[in-house]
């Protein structure tokens, strides 16, 4: 396993576990994302109340963070389980100065940066495609973009990122029991929510930057060598019907193409599709 020695130190005890602004600040790379922070004991959902502070012109780079959510939402209308001091709620509001074809590549960057974060205390951790990050076969982490474009092109994004931090396997409700991982149960120890915040905030910002810009081929470079899902064999599970196929590609609309094994190829967009990797989850 590849651990990063620095990150991997900070350990942490239950009641020093802190993510207000202040303990996220110190040791902060990141020079715009998260140098803004609003902190919440409990809020319904992140993601909505940064929305709210986009539309009222919060800054680049503002967090939103949460040690509980009560409506935790996650993609296609799932909810994200959100038990307090567990996880890492957090949503990050960008405005990133990009041109509307190049859109649908931010949340590959965003996924990149987190994955890339997170194998600074996890090892081998990578993207499952569109917005899972998976380590060992199960699911770290789980990503809701949503942007907002006026007529003069995007506004804002705002990306919600559900980190597993400190649950056993046992701390998750139902279904979600079979797939979810977290730091925790990787490590084997107890990682220090602040300090992944500020390793997962310097990463997203250097990829966002990257696609920002214009170096798209290496940002593309990177995403493949993380992917968990390129060259494998998905199952593409689409609302009208099933079937198994090859990933090829992250096509620059954000799309995964797809060989079908009598040679087709195809997009799959992922408000369309869940794709499933043949040997378990990832
Ligand atoms: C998914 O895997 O379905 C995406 C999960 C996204 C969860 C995060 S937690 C912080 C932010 N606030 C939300 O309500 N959702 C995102």
């Amino acid at each position: 396993m590849r651990m990063n020695d620095k990150y991997i130190m900070e350990r942490t005890a239950p009641e020093a576990d802190s993510l207000l602004p202040g303990d996220i600040l110190a040791g902060l790379t990141a020079a715009r994302f998260g140098r803004a922070a609003e902190h919440h004991a409990e809020i319904g959902s992140t993601n909505t109340r940064a929305r709210e502070l986009a539309m009222d012109g919060a800054a680049d780079g503002t967090l939103v963070i949460a040690e509980m959510q009560t409506a935790g939402r996650g993609r296609l209308t799932r909810t994200w389980q959100s038990p307090a001091g567990a996880g890492i709620y957090m949503s990050l509001i960008m405005r990133p100065r990009i041109d509307t074809e190049r859109m649908a590549l931010l949340t590959p960057a965003v996924a990149l940066g987190v994955c890339r974060g997170l194998s600074a205390f996890c090892g081998d951790v990578r993207i499952k495609w569109p917005n899972d990050i998976v380590c060992a076969g199960r699911k770290l982490c789980g990503m809701l973009l949503e942007a907002h474009a006026g007529a003069g092109g995007l506004e804002w994004v705002v990306a919600g990122i559900g980190i597993n931090a400190h649950q056993r396997i046992e701390d998750f409700e139902g279904e979600v029991q079979r797939t979810a991982g977290s730091i925790d149960i990787v490590t084997g120890g107890r990682c220090s929510r602040a300090a992944v915040v500020r390793a997962v905030l310097g990463e997203i910002e250097r990829c966002v930057d990257m696609l920002t810009g214009g170096e798209v081929g290496r940002l593309m470079e990177e995403y493949a060598r993380m992917s968990a899902t390129l060259g494998k064999r998905v199952r593409v599970i689409a609302m009208d019907g099933e079937y198994e196929a090859t990933a090829m590609a992250l096509l620059e609309d954000g799309a995964l193409l797809v060989r079908t094994d009598d040679g087709c190829e195809r997009p799959v967009y992922a408000g369309d599709v869940s794709v499933r990797g043949l040997m378990g989850y990832a």
